[in-house]
């Protein structure tokens, strides 16, 4: 078996295991541990020092390499074009893009760096998994410095139309060097769709199926592997979790009143304006004390400005929710700007009514389906979930709305709350059936099958 060489922007700082905010390190955790390998990329410490070599830890079978990253990197590769140009780009808001040369100039040199400090690394039978948007021009820095090891990308987040991807200034140039990928993986059939399309259109790739595309006489194969949940272990914590003091005291705080959850990173793409507007419709139809919503917003990425205004202007109108309908005994909305466990939060999620998944865009959305498999299956609750969040197309029986609309979400909100048990146990199984069989180990591994499958090696090179 090769050794697999995940590089990913975040890598975990603590052992295995440790709880992390974001999907992809949550995904990948699970796969590193059970195969082993070498995992690269930035430490999460932010230094004055200049070029520093890779610290090297090792935890079990797995041996972390991690940098640190200089002041001027943080800021114009990772808060600037990473988190102000590509993320909101990628999920088709180019009105939130900020662009400044100097923090593309910057973006591609650290892609650079990573290439220079992986390369000696390597050895000639590793797999080389590069992961999501912060890294998508390390495939050809890797390529340019003699790299001829497999190679593949998967992108976590979605992947829009070309006129969309075309908004964000530099693209054409970052998509090259994505190219001297061997494989692509995406969490949709659209984000895949989506991608030939553009790889055509701006750098006049060839298409020759739905997965398969070449540019200069290198063929890229495409794939559609949608990030899983260990979902049998996520329920079996949440049954333990409920009944320990975190989500007790939660439980008794609710004095019975019907729980809405949502848990996020604080994020412009996950729709929290529109939800609590949704929920402030909600409750001028219901009698009061009848509900709480309870929502943890984790702060994320507070150096981005956007992500300022956004906590700013959610603190203001969770506000204006509570002093318009709460009563002297009831606090209808709760925003907690906090980070939890993961396990507590499996918890939370058994106690909940209602989960609201209500992303603008999302390229998956592991809470979605973190929320069915911490349901007791006697009494489960209802998924509110964005048709525009990846696994909406797995997760079908969950009242599907546009965040847009928000009539429609508060409409939702009340139609899961007098839901009755026999369709919301219905529902809820059809959900459970989808996610249930599947592991994260299983979706790493059915990547790298692809990967080092010798097929990908005997395609035609045009
Ligand atoms: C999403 C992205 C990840 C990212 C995570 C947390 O899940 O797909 O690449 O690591 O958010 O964001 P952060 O900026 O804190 O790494």
């Amino acid at each position: 078996m090769n050794r697999v060489v995940v590089v990913s922007n975040r890598v975990p700082a603590a052992p295995r295991g440790s709880q992390q905010a974001g999907g992809l390190a949550v995904a990948l955790d699970a796969m590193m541990g059970r195969r082993g390998g070498l995992w690269f990329g930035w430490s999460g410490e932010v230094t004055s020092a200049g070029r520093n070599a890779p610290v090297i830890k090792r935890d079990g079978a797995v041996e972390y390499a991690t940098i640190d990253l200089t002041e001027v990197e943080h800021r114009g590769y990772y808060a600037g074009y990473s988190n102000d140009v590509l993320w909101p780009m990628l999920h088709n808001l180019p009105q939130l893009m900020h662009f400044r040369r100097s923090d593309y100039d910057c973006y591609m040199r650290v892609n650079r760096r990573f290439a220079d400090h992986l390369v000696p690394m390597l050895r000639p039978d590793d797999a080389i998994w590069v992961h999501d948007y912060q890294l998508m021009a390390l495939p050809g820095a890797l390529r340019a410095r003699g790299v001829t090891n497999n190679a593949g990308f998967f992108l976590h987040v979605p992947f829009p139309a070309p006129e969309a991807v075309a908004a964000a200034p530099g693209i054409k140039r970052v998509l090259r060097e994505l190219m001297g990928s061997d494989l692509l993986g995406f969490q949709t059939r659209t984000d895949r769709d989506n991608f030939a399309a553009t790889a055509a259109l701006l750098l006049r790739a060839e298409r020759f199926d739905a997965e398969h595309i070449s540019l200069d006489g290198h063929a890229v194969q495409l794939g559609v592997f949608p990030v899983e949940i260990a979902a049998e272990e996520f329920a079996q914590t949440a049954a333990a979790q409920v009944q320990l003091p975190p989500s007790r005291r939660l439980a008794t705080s609710l004095g019975g009143r019907a729980l809405l959850l949502g848990i996020d990173r604080m994020d412009p793409t996950k729709g929290l304006p529109e939800r609590l507007d949704a929920y402030g419709r909600l409750l001028a139809r219901r009698p009061p004390r009848s509900t709480t919503m309870l929502n943890i917003a984790a702060p994320s990425r507070e150096d981005v400005p956007a992500y300022r205004t956004l906590r700013h202007d959610l603190e203001t109108a969770a506000g204006a929710i509570n002093s318009a309908f709460g009563e002297p005994d009831w606090t209808p909305l709760r925003l907690i700007a906090k980070a939890q466990g993961r396990d507590t939060l499996a918890g939370f999620m058994r106690l909940a009514r209602v989960g609201v998944v209500t992303p603008i865009r999302d390229g998956m959305n592991l809470v979605a389906k973190e929320f069915i498999a911490a349901q007791d299956p006697a009494d489960p609750g209802v998924l509110i979930l964005s048709l525009f969040a990846g696994a909406a197309a797995q997760l079908g029986s969950a009242l599907l709305v546009n965040p847009h609309d928000v009539e429609s979400m508060a409409d939702a909100m009340q139609q899961a709350l007098d839901m009755p048990p026999g369709e919301r146990r219905e529902r809820w199984k059809l959900a459970w059936n989808a996610i249930r069989g599947a592991t994260p180990e299983e979706w790493g591994e059915s990547f790298m099958h692809v990967l080092t499958d010798n097929r990908l090696a005997a395609m035609p090179v045009v």
